[in-house]
């Protein structure tokens, strides 16, 4: 079964970044010179796939406006003669078909994943959080998905955090089947320390079966109250399988302040118009700090 569809869940109320979320979708947060989530796009058209499929809440309109086709403006754009800028907008809305779902609740990932099941139906897809950005040669979505083709079970991206942190995260335990990938004998969403084996801890992508939403269907609400995907997960695992594939790359929180200001300065120091400036810039001020 080929993998032509990517949900990308952005529904959240975005709390841990406010007030500047308040009215801003935290996905539409500029990072250099596109909003973040314009990079999760890119990843997911430089691995092959098709479609995405937001799952949007009131509220998050401009993520979807961002990635439609603006007459006005390109129409404005042309009669100025403005074919740089020109070109940079078509490329945004000719990127990808979108289609979007509605959660009218945010009751959490797993429900977020859930309400894609008419769209999606039987088909295995991936997910990106809509607030998660990966760095990487190879995109990694394209890296999941050779590990997929390989194994033909639900794959999950995972990377070593300290111990201290695994309360933040999905965390799995399993054996290494090959270099940087582990049949998972056991998931748990934000486990205390001290109480796991392992500190993979999943991050914000994912290939899955579409027996997950049986799984999901069956979960009841987890840790916080929300129904969580790594709940299904674990069933998923239990009835079939499940996989997890430390990805080379690197990744970035970008719902969260701080993670937000490394993704910037990261971006920022490879942008190829700025790049150079920026790092004489960063070098000038480290000396004052
Ligand atoms: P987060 O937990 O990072 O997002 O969920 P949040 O709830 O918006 O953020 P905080 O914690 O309050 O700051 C990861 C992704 O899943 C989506 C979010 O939009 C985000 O992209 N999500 C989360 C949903 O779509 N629906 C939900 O019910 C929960």
């Amino acid at each position: 079964m080929k993998v032509q569809k990517a949900v990308i869940p952005v529904a959240g109320l975005g709390t841990r970044f406010l007030p500047a979320t308040k009215v801003i979708p935290k996905e539409m947060l500029t990072i250099v010179d596109r909003p973040t989530i314009q990079y999760i796009v890119e990843e997911v058209v430089a691995s092959g796939i098709k479609e995405v499929v937001l799952v949007t809440a009131s509220g998050k309109s401009a993520i979807e406006d961002h990635f439609d086709y603006s007459f006005e403006l390109e129409t404005f754009l042309a009669q100025k003669g403005k074919l740089e800028l020109l070109a940079e907008v078509r490329h945004i809305s000719r990127l990808i078909d979108v289609v979007s779902v509605r959660q009218k609740e945010p009751l959490g990932l797993g429900h977020a994943v859930g309400v894609t099941e008419q769209v999606v139906k039987d088909e295995p897809f991936v997910v990106c959080l809509g607030d998660d950005l990966v760095v990487s040669e190879i995109p990694c979505v394209y890296q999941m998905l050779q590990v997929f083709e390989k194994y033909h079970e639900s794959v999950v991206a995972v990377q070593r955090v300290p111990e201290d942190q695994v309360d933040r995260y999905g965390i799995v335990e399993g054996e290494e089947v090959e270099p940087g990938v582990f049949r998972i004998d056991r998931i748990v969403e934000k486990p205390a320390p001290g109480s796991v084996r392992s500190n993979l801890a999943v991050i914000g992508r994912y290939i899955l079966r579409p027996e997950i939403y049986d799984c999901l269907s069956r979960t009841l609400p987890g840790v916080g109250g929300e129904i969580q995907l790594t709940d299904a997960l674990d069933m998923l695992r239990n009835e079939r399988g499940l996989y997890a594939y430390a990805f080379d790359g690197v990744r970035f929180d970008a719902g969260d302040k701080f993670g937000y200001l490394r993704a910037t300065i990261h971006f920022g120091l490879e942008h190829p118009d700025l790049g150079g400036r920026f790092r004489q810039y960063l070098k000038e001020i480290a000396d004052e700090l």
